[in-house]
């Protein structure tokens, strides 16, 4: 899978690329990452990618020339490479992503991906380059960055090969559609605290159980609403019940 990032900042990046699953991925050629800024696409001499916003008011707008010409360039790139790619706009006015339309999005072979920065891009580029807009929560960071790596770290990582067999991405938490389970590892007692009988028991069938049932009630009283959503089956209502 391919990802092309129009940024301002590419050595942002570095904190995605260099170390970690997603590092991994790449260096394995899962994955790919491309990034691009909109001031090697700039006829200024200044190489100045934004400007005052119209009618006035604080901060700048990113004009659309140079994030046009970024955006046709990634896309004819990822297409040289045989990858017909959508562009994903981030930004806090964007559609939620949770890890439904993560899936949805690693199952794509590519994305342009459009880190915003300032107050915003100017709206004609949306309307003509853009295919999708994205949030990933109801808080304004000061740029798509951090969004647009959270997003490729989300999918990169649910692509076949990326993680082993042991950390599966079909254990997570939300692939159920619920909270995950408490953990416990080494040493059995830790600050005077024992781990769950059942976990020591050798008993698979009542370890799984426990899990379910855990999860269950975890998402029960923290996110009333993702269960409310995702319903429960007579085992789960019956476990929750317990
Ligand atoms: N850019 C700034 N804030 C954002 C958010 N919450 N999600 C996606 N992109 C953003």
């Amino acid at each position: 899978m391919r990802f092309d990032v129009i940024t301002l900042f590419p050595a942002q990046f570095k904190a995605l690329t260099q170390e970690g699953v997603v590092a991994r991925a790449l260096r394995r050629g899962i994955a790919e990452i491309h990034l691009r800024t909109p001031r090697d696409y700039t006829a200024d001499p200044q190489r100045a990618v934004d400007d005052r916003p119209y009618g006035g008011g604080p901060g700048m707008v990113m004009q659309y020339a140079p994030l046009r010409a970024a955006l046709d360039a990634a896309r004819a790139d990822a297409a040289a490479a045989g990858v017909s790619s959508r562009v994903a706009y981030l930004s806090p006015q964007g559609a939620p992503v949770d890890q439904a339309k993560i899936v949805e999005i690693a199952s794509a072979s590519g994305w342009v991906l459009l880190a915003g920065r300032y107050e915003g891009v100017d709206e004609r580029l949306i309307e003509d380059a853009v295919d999708e807009e994205w949030s990933i929560g109801d808080y304004v960071l000061s740029g798509g960055e951090l969004a647009a790596m959270v997003v490729m770290d989300a999918a990169i990582r649910l692509l076949p090969g990326v993680l082993g067999h042991a950390d599966s991405a079909g254990q997570d938490s939300y692939a159920s559609g619920l909270l995950d389970c408490p953990h416990y590892t080494r040493p059995e007692t830790a600050a005077g605290r024992g781990v769950p009988s059942v976990l020591l028991s050798g008993d698979h069938a009542a370890i799984e159980r426990w899990r379910l049932q855990q999860a269950l009630g975890r998402t029960w009283e923290r996110r009333p609403e993702l269960l409310r959503k995702r319903g429960m089956n007579d085992v789960e209502r019956q476990l929750l019940d317990d």
